[in-house]
Protein backbone atom coordinates (compact mmCIF):
# COMPACT_ATOMS: atom_id res chain seq x y z
CA UNK A 1 0.00 0.00 0.00
CA UNK A 2 1.14 3.51 -0.71
CA UNK A 3 2.26 5.63 2.41
CA UNK A 4 0.06 9.06 2.61
CA UNK A 5 1.84 12.10 0.87
CA UNK A 6 2.76 14.71 3.60
CA UNK A 7 0.36 17.61 3.58
CA UNK A 8 3.22 20.19 2.45
CA UNK A 9 4.25 23.45 4.07
CA UNK A 10 5.67 26.19 2.17
CA UNK A 11 8.16 28.30 4.21
CA UNK A 12 10.12 29.65 1.42
CA UNK A 13 8.32 32.77 0.20
CA UNK A 14 11.41 34.52 0.06
CA UNK A 15 12.05 32.20 -3.42
CA UNK A 16 8.40 33.05 -5.07
CA UNK A 17 5.03 33.18 -3.59
CA UNK A 18 1.69 30.98 -4.10
CA UNK A 19 -0.38 32.99 -6.44
CA UNK A 20 -3.59 34.91 -5.16
CA UNK A 21 -6.68 33.42 -6.65
CA UNK A 22 -8.15 36.66 -7.16
CA UNK A 23 -4.65 37.80 -9.02
CA UNK A 24 -4.88 34.40 -11.05
CA UNK A 25 -8.82 35.06 -12.08
CA UNK A 26 -7.57 38.42 -13.41
CA UNK A 27 -4.41 36.82 -15.43
CA UNK A 28 -6.12 34.19 -16.35
CA UNK A 29 -8.95 36.49 -17.86
CA UNK A 30 -6.86 38.55 -19.72
CA UNK A 31 -4.67 36.45 -21.66
CA UNK A 32 -8.15 34.99 -22.64
CA UNK A 33 -10.26 37.73 -23.93
CA UNK A 34 -7.73 40.19 -23.99
CA UNK A 35 -4.46 39.16 -26.08
CA UNK A 36 -4.18 42.31 -27.93
CA UNK A 37 -0.94 43.82 -28.45
CA UNK A 38 -1.15 47.10 -27.01
CA UNK A 39 0.62 48.37 -29.38
CA UNK A 40 -1.64 47.78 -32.57
CA UNK A 41 -3.76 50.24 -33.89
CA UNK A 42 -7.05 47.56 -34.04
CA UNK A 43 -9.81 47.10 -31.93
CA UNK A 44 -8.01 44.18 -30.28
CA UNK A 45 -4.72 46.78 -30.01
CA UNK A 46 -6.75 49.03 -28.15
CA UNK A 47 -8.16 47.18 -25.78
CA UNK A 48 -5.36 45.78 -24.43
CA UNK A 49 -3.38 48.96 -24.53
CA UNK A 50 -6.52 50.55 -22.33
CA UNK A 51 -6.31 47.44 -19.79
CA UNK A 52 -2.49 48.74 -19.28
CA UNK A 53 -3.62 52.12 -18.78
CA UNK A 54 -5.68 50.68 -16.12
CA UNK A 55 -3.20 48.92 -14.52
CA UNK A 56 -0.45 51.81 -15.07
CA UNK A 57 -2.77 54.08 -13.50
CA UNK A 58 -3.93 51.61 -10.06
CA UNK A 59 -0.87 51.17 -9.55
CA UNK A 60 0.39 54.76 -9.54
CA UNK A 61 -2.02 55.93 -7.84
CA UNK A 62 -0.66 53.51 -5.43
CA UNK A 63 2.85 54.87 -5.56
CA UNK A 64 1.56 57.80 -5.48
CA UNK A 65 2.86 58.94 -8.22
CA UNK A 66 2.20 59.49 -12.40
CA UNK A 67 1.99 56.90 -14.82
CA UNK A 68 4.41 57.43 -16.68
CA UNK A 69 7.10 57.18 -13.86
CA UNK A 70 6.33 53.21 -13.68
CA UNK A 71 8.11 50.77 -16.53
CA UNK A 72 6.65 47.28 -16.98
CA UNK A 73 9.86 44.79 -17.12
CA UNK A 74 9.97 41.08 -17.15
CA UNK A 75 10.42 40.96 -13.45
CA UNK A 76 13.18 42.63 -10.97
CA UNK A 77 16.34 40.86 -12.35
CA UNK A 78 15.29 43.32 -15.25
CA UNK A 79 14.58 45.99 -13.70
CA UNK A 80 17.79 46.07 -11.19
CA UNK A 81 19.62 45.96 -14.69
CA UNK A 82 17.56 48.70 -16.30
CA UNK A 83 18.42 51.02 -13.35
CA UNK A 84 21.99 50.29 -12.47
CA UNK A 85 23.27 49.90 -16.41
CA UNK A 86 20.54 52.51 -17.33
CA UNK A 87 21.39 55.43 -15.40
CA UNK A 88 25.37 54.54 -15.73
CA UNK A 89 25.47 54.23 -19.11
CA UNK A 90 24.18 58.00 -19.86
CA UNK A 91 27.21 59.26 -17.49
CA UNK A 92 30.54 59.46 -18.30
CA UNK A 93 32.94 55.90 -18.25
CA UNK A 94 34.52 56.66 -15.39
CA UNK A 95 31.55 57.90 -13.23
CA UNK A 96 31.56 56.49 -9.06
CA UNK A 97 28.85 54.80 -7.81
CA UNK A 98 27.96 52.88 -4.41
CA UNK A 99 25.84 49.93 -3.96
CA UNK A 100 26.41 47.06 -0.39
CA UNK A 101 27.96 43.97 -0.15
CA UNK A 102 23.78 42.15 0.80
CA UNK A 103 22.78 43.16 -2.85
CA UNK A 104 21.02 40.29 -4.72
CA UNK A 105 22.98 39.01 -7.73
CA UNK A 106 21.09 41.27 -10.22
CA UNK A 107 22.26 44.49 -8.52
CA UNK A 108 25.73 43.19 -7.51
CA UNK A 109 26.34 41.31 -10.83
CA UNK A 110 24.99 44.37 -12.46
CA UNK A 111 27.42 46.04 -10.43
CA UNK A 112 30.46 43.94 -11.80
CA UNK A 113 29.57 44.22 -15.18
CA UNK A 114 29.67 48.61 -15.04
CA UNK A 115 32.91 47.74 -13.08
CA UNK A 116 34.12 46.22 -15.93
CA UNK A 117 33.32 48.38 -18.23
CA UNK A 118 35.06 51.53 -16.11
CA UNK A 119 32.92 52.55 -13.79
CA UNK A 120 34.07 53.01 -10.51
CA UNK A 121 32.34 51.19 -7.97
CA UNK A 122 32.91 50.88 -4.05
CA UNK A 123 31.00 48.06 -1.80
CA UNK A 124 29.86 48.96 1.64
CA UNK A 125 29.81 46.12 3.90
CA UNK A 126 26.70 45.75 6.43
CA UNK A 127 27.47 45.66 10.66
CA UNK A 128 27.27 42.57 12.16
CA UNK A 129 23.27 42.44 12.15
CA UNK A 130 23.22 42.64 8.66
CA UNK A 131 22.50 46.70 8.53
CA UNK A 132 24.09 48.58 6.00
CA UNK A 133 24.45 52.30 7.71
CA UNK A 134 23.62 55.39 5.81
CA UNK A 135 26.68 56.90 7.39
CA UNK A 136 29.02 54.20 5.67
CA UNK A 137 27.41 54.42 2.46
CA UNK A 138 27.36 58.22 2.75
CA UNK A 139 31.26 58.29 3.73
CA UNK A 140 32.33 56.67 0.39
CA UNK A 141 30.61 59.36 -2.25
CA UNK A 142 33.54 61.32 -4.10
CA UNK A 143 33.28 63.85 -6.45
CA UNK A 144 32.76 61.16 -9.43
CA UNK A 145 29.55 59.46 -7.42
CA UNK A 146 26.33 59.77 -9.41
CA UNK A 147 24.23 56.64 -7.83
CA UNK A 148 23.65 54.77 -4.36
CA UNK A 149 22.09 51.55 -5.18
CA UNK A 150 21.13 49.64 -1.77
CA UNK A 151 17.87 46.99 -0.96
CA UNK A 152 15.06 47.75 1.46
CA UNK A 153 14.91 44.31 2.62
CA UNK A 154 17.48 41.71 2.29
CA UNK A 155 16.05 38.02 0.70
CA UNK A 156 17.93 35.94 3.11
CA UNK A 157 18.17 37.66 6.49
CA UNK A 158 15.08 39.99 6.07
CA UNK A 159 16.84 42.73 8.07
CA UNK A 160 15.55 46.38 7.06
CA UNK A 161 17.89 48.52 5.70
CA UNK A 162 17.81 52.24 6.01
CA UNK A 163 16.77 53.46 2.92
CA UNK A 164 14.97 56.06 4.30
CA UNK A 165 17.85 57.78 6.11
CA UNK A 166 19.74 57.16 3.00
CA UNK A 167 17.23 59.15 1.02
CA UNK A 168 16.92 62.29 3.31
CA UNK A 169 20.62 62.71 3.63
CA UNK A 170 21.27 62.53 0.30
CA UNK A 171 18.56 64.97 -0.74
CA UNK A 172 20.47 67.19 1.77
CA UNK A 173 23.44 66.20 0.23
CA UNK A 174 22.35 67.25 -3.33
CA UNK A 175 21.01 70.53 -2.40
CA UNK A 176 24.42 71.52 -1.45
CA UNK A 177 25.93 69.57 -4.73
CA UNK A 178 23.55 71.85 -6.89
CA UNK A 179 24.83 75.02 -4.90
CA UNK A 180 28.36 73.99 -5.79
CA UNK A 181 27.59 73.13 -9.33
CA UNK A 182 27.78 69.31 -8.79
CA UNK A 183 25.50 66.79 -10.64
CA UNK A 184 22.73 65.07 -8.89
CA UNK A 185 23.39 61.46 -6.92
CA UNK A 186 20.62 59.04 -7.52
CA UNK A 187 19.27 56.94 -5.35
CA UNK A 188 18.19 52.92 -6.52
CA UNK A 189 16.14 50.71 -4.14
CA UNK A 190 15.71 47.26 -4.32
CA UNK A 191 12.24 46.78 -2.96
CA UNK A 192 11.37 43.47 -4.07
CA UNK A 193 10.94 41.95 -0.71
CA UNK A 194 9.83 44.66 1.08
CA UNK A 195 6.36 45.52 -0.69
CA UNK A 196 4.33 43.08 1.29
CA UNK A 197 5.61 44.32 4.55
CA UNK A 198 6.45 48.32 4.08
CA UNK A 199 5.75 51.37 2.74
CA UNK A 200 7.87 51.54 -0.47
CA UNK A 201 6.07 55.28 -1.95
CA UNK A 202 9.30 56.78 -3.58
CA UNK A 203 8.32 60.00 -1.41
CA UNK A 204 8.85 58.50 1.41
CA UNK A 205 12.22 56.51 0.67
CA UNK A 206 12.95 59.54 -1.22
CA UNK A 207 14.14 57.26 -4.04
CA UNK A 208 14.61 58.07 -7.51
CA UNK A 209 14.39 54.41 -8.64
CA UNK A 210 12.90 51.66 -7.08
CA UNK A 211 12.80 47.93 -8.28
CA UNK A 212 10.00 45.41 -7.72
CA UNK A 213 8.80 42.08 -8.82
CA UNK A 214 4.91 40.29 -8.91
CA UNK A 215 5.66 36.91 -8.36
CA UNK A 216 7.12 37.86 -4.69
CA UNK A 217 3.87 39.48 -4.09
CA UNK A 218 1.10 36.68 -4.90
CA UNK A 219 1.05 37.79 -8.16
CA UNK A 220 2.85 36.40 -11.33
CA UNK A 221 6.08 35.42 -12.61
CA UNK A 222 7.63 37.14 -15.87
CA UNK A 223 6.47 41.17 -14.89
CA UNK A 224 7.78 43.34 -12.48
CA UNK A 225 8.18 47.15 -12.64
CA UNK A 226 10.80 50.10 -12.19
CA UNK A 227 9.88 53.41 -10.56
CA UNK A 228 12.17 56.11 -12.63
CA UNK A 229 11.72 59.73 -10.98
CA UNK A 230 10.85 62.05 -13.74
CA UNK A 231 13.37 63.87 -15.13
CA UNK A 232 15.66 60.86 -14.85
CA UNK A 233 17.41 60.00 -17.42
CA UNK A 234 17.76 56.28 -18.35
CA UNK A 235 20.09 54.98 -21.25
CA UNK A 236 17.97 51.57 -23.04
CA UNK A 237 19.28 48.42 -22.20
CA UNK A 238 17.72 46.24 -24.75
CA UNK A 239 17.32 47.15 -28.45
CA UNK A 240 14.07 47.02 -30.11
CA UNK A 241 10.61 48.89 -30.19
CA UNK A 242 9.85 52.10 -28.73
CA UNK A 243 7.20 50.49 -25.80
CA UNK A 244 7.49 52.43 -22.37
CA UNK A 245 8.52 55.71 -23.74
CA UNK A 246 11.61 53.81 -25.65
CA UNK A 247 12.67 52.98 -21.67
CA UNK A 248 12.20 49.41 -22.86
CA UNK A 249 11.75 47.62 -26.04
CA UNK A 250 9.72 44.27 -26.04
CA UNK A 251 5.63 44.10 -26.00
CA UNK A 252 4.57 44.49 -22.86
CA UNK A 253 2.47 41.34 -20.93
CA UNK A 254 -0.61 43.02 -20.51
CA UNK A 255 -2.32 40.45 -18.48
CA UNK A 256 0.56 39.83 -16.06
CA UNK A 257 0.39 43.91 -15.66
CA UNK A 258 -3.14 44.24 -14.55
CA UNK A 259 -2.18 40.68 -12.06
CA UNK A 260 0.14 42.35 -10.63
CA UNK A 261 -2.20 45.98 -10.23
CA UNK A 262 -4.30 43.34 -8.67
CA UNK A 263 -2.14 41.82 -6.38
CA UNK A 264 -0.65 45.57 -5.29
CA UNK A 265 -4.13 46.23 -5.16
CA UNK A 266 -4.80 43.65 -2.34
CA UNK A 267 -1.50 44.82 -0.57
CA UNK A 268 -3.28 48.23 0.07
CA UNK A 269 -6.35 47.06 1.22
CA UNK A 270 -5.16 44.59 3.61
CA UNK A 271 -1.38 45.03 4.85
CA UNK A 272 -1.99 45.95 8.05
CA UNK A 273 -4.36 42.62 8.54
CA UNK A 274 -1.15 40.69 6.88
CA UNK A 275 1.10 42.07 8.88
CA UNK A 276 -0.38 41.57 12.13
CA UNK A 277 -0.68 37.89 11.42
CA UNK A 278 2.72 37.30 10.28
CA UNK A 279 4.20 38.93 13.57
CA UNK A 280 1.71 36.50 15.21
CA UNK A 281 3.10 33.54 13.24
CA UNK A 282 6.79 34.98 14.42
CA UNK A 283 6.51 35.34 17.78
CA UNK A 284 5.35 31.95 18.05
CA UNK A 285 8.08 30.37 15.49
CA UNK A 286 10.48 32.24 18.09
CA UNK A 287 9.39 31.32 20.69
CA UNK A 288 10.21 27.08 19.65
CA UNK A 289 12.66 28.14 17.77
CA UNK A 290 14.63 29.85 20.97
CA UNK A 291 14.48 26.55 23.11
CA UNK A 292 16.03 24.55 20.89
CA UNK A 293 19.90 23.52 21.79
CA UNK A 294 22.37 25.22 20.04
CA UNK A 295 20.62 27.30 17.73
CA UNK A 296 22.02 30.95 16.52
CA UNK A 297 19.90 33.67 14.75
CA UNK A 298 22.17 35.63 12.12
CA UNK A 299 20.01 39.06 12.57
CA UNK A 300 17.65 40.59 15.57
CA UNK A 301 13.93 39.56 14.46
CA UNK A 302 13.63 43.56 15.68
CA UNK A 303 15.61 44.89 13.00
CA UNK A 304 13.63 42.18 10.56
CA UNK A 305 10.22 41.99 8.35
CA UNK A 306 8.63 39.12 10.24
CA UNK A 307 8.41 36.93 7.50
CA UNK A 308 11.81 36.36 6.93
CA UNK A 309 14.18 34.47 8.93
CA UNK A 310 18.16 32.96 8.74
CA UNK A 311 19.46 30.43 11.55
CA UNK A 312 22.17 27.82 12.09
CA UNK A 313 22.28 25.25 14.55
CA UNK A 314 25.55 23.72 15.05
CA UNK A 315 27.14 20.79 13.87
CA UNK A 316 24.04 20.33 11.16
CA UNK A 317 24.73 21.55 7.54
CA UNK A 318 21.98 23.77 6.40
CA UNK A 319 21.61 21.42 3.10
CA UNK A 320 21.47 18.41 4.87
CA UNK A 321 18.39 19.84 7.42
CA UNK A 322 16.84 21.19 4.25
CA UNK A 323 16.37 17.91 2.59
CA UNK A 324 15.69 16.27 5.64
CA UNK A 325 12.75 19.09 6.59
CA UNK A 326 11.61 18.18 2.27
CA UNK A 327 11.67 14.34 3.33
CA UNK A 328 9.02 15.57 5.81
CA UNK A 329 7.03 17.87 3.83
CA UNK A 330 8.57 20.92 4.56
CA UNK A 331 9.65 23.57 1.96
CA UNK A 332 12.78 25.78 3.48
CA UNK A 333 16.05 26.92 1.69
CA UNK A 334 19.44 27.70 2.79
CA UNK A 335 21.76 30.30 2.50
CA UNK A 336 24.18 28.17 0.41
CA UNK A 337 23.59 28.20 -3.28
CA UNK A 338 24.48 25.27 -5.49
CA UNK A 339 26.87 26.84 -8.21
CA UNK A 340 29.37 24.56 -10.72
CA UNK A 341 27.78 21.16 -8.43
CA UNK A 342 29.68 22.53 -5.00
CA UNK A 343 27.78 24.34 -2.28
CA UNK A 344 28.95 28.22 -2.33
CA UNK A 345 28.49 30.04 0.77
CA UNK A 346 26.02 32.85 1.48
CA UNK A 347 27.94 36.20 -0.11
CA UNK A 348 26.00 38.47 2.77
CA UNK A 349 26.15 36.34 5.88
CA UNK A 350 29.96 36.31 5.09
CA UNK A 351 29.84 39.76 4.80
CA UNK A 352 28.18 40.21 7.71
CA UNK A 353 31.25 38.85 9.52
CA UNK A 354 29.91 34.41 9.73
CA UNK A 355 32.73 32.22 9.06
CA UNK A 356 32.17 29.56 6.62
CA UNK A 357 31.42 26.91 8.84
CA UNK A 358 28.29 28.99 10.23
CA UNK A 359 27.37 29.79 6.93
CA UNK A 360 27.13 26.24 5.61
CA UNK A 361 24.59 25.95 8.43
CA UNK A 362 22.04 28.33 7.16
CA UNK A 363 18.78 27.93 6.89
CA UNK A 364 16.15 30.29 6.03
CA UNK A 365 12.38 30.32 6.50
CA UNK A 366 10.06 32.57 4.53
CA UNK A 367 6.71 32.79 5.39
CA UNK A 368 3.28 34.60 3.93
CA UNK A 369 0.38 35.46 4.21
CA UNK A 370 -1.20 32.52 3.54
CA UNK A 371 1.41 30.70 6.43
CA UNK A 372 -1.02 28.98 9.76
CA UNK A 373 0.04 28.83 12.72
CA UNK A 374 -0.85 25.20 12.65
CA UNK A 375 1.77 25.06 10.32
CA UNK A 376 4.32 26.59 12.45
CA UNK A 377 3.26 24.16 15.13
CA UNK A 378 3.95 21.23 12.82
CA UNK A 379 7.48 22.83 11.80
CA UNK A 380 8.57 23.31 15.45
CA UNK A 381 7.72 19.55 15.64
CA UNK A 382 9.57 18.33 13.12
CA UNK A 383 12.75 20.34 13.28
CA UNK A 384 12.74 19.04 17.14
CA UNK A 385 12.32 15.34 15.96
CA UNK A 386 15.30 15.67 13.50
CA UNK A 387 17.97 18.06 16.04
CA UNK A 388 17.25 15.06 18.90
CA UNK A 389 17.51 12.48 16.25
C1 LIG B 1 15.98 41.29 -3.37
C2 LIG B 1 15.71 40.68 -4.71
N1 LIG B 1 15.97 41.39 -5.82
C3 LIG B 1 15.75 40.89 -7.05
C4 LIG B 1 15.27 39.61 -7.23
C5 LIG B 1 15.03 39.10 -8.62
O1 LIG B 1 13.62 38.98 -8.85
P1 LIG B 1 13.01 38.33 -10.18
O2 LIG B 1 12.85 36.89 -9.86
O3 LIG B 1 11.68 39.02 -10.35
O4 LIG B 1 13.93 38.59 -11.29
C6 LIG B 1 15.00 38.83 -6.10
C7 LIG B 1 14.55 37.44 -6.25
O5 LIG B 1 14.79 36.58 -5.41
C8 LIG B 1 15.22 39.38 -4.81
O6 LIG B 1 14.98 38.67 -3.69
Amino acid sequence: MLSKAPRRIYFDNAATTKMDPRVGRILCDQMEHNFGNPASMHWFGQKSAAALAVARRSLADFFYCQPEELVFTSGATEANNLALKGLMGAFDKTTHFITSAIEHPSVSMTASALQRQGHELTVVRPDKQGVVSADSLLATVTDKTRLISLMYVNNETGVIQPVQEVGKKLEILNEERLRNKRPKIFLHVDAVQALNFLNCRPDHLHADLITFSAHKIHGPKGIGLLYVRDKTDLNKHIDGGTQERGRRAGTVNTAAAMAMAEAVKIINTSQTIFNEHLEKCRRQLDESLKKIKNIHFYSNPDKCVPAIMNFYIDGLSGEDLMIKLDLHGIAVSTGAACAAGAMQPSKTLLAMGYDEREVHGSIRLSLSRYTSLAEIKKFTQVINKIVNG
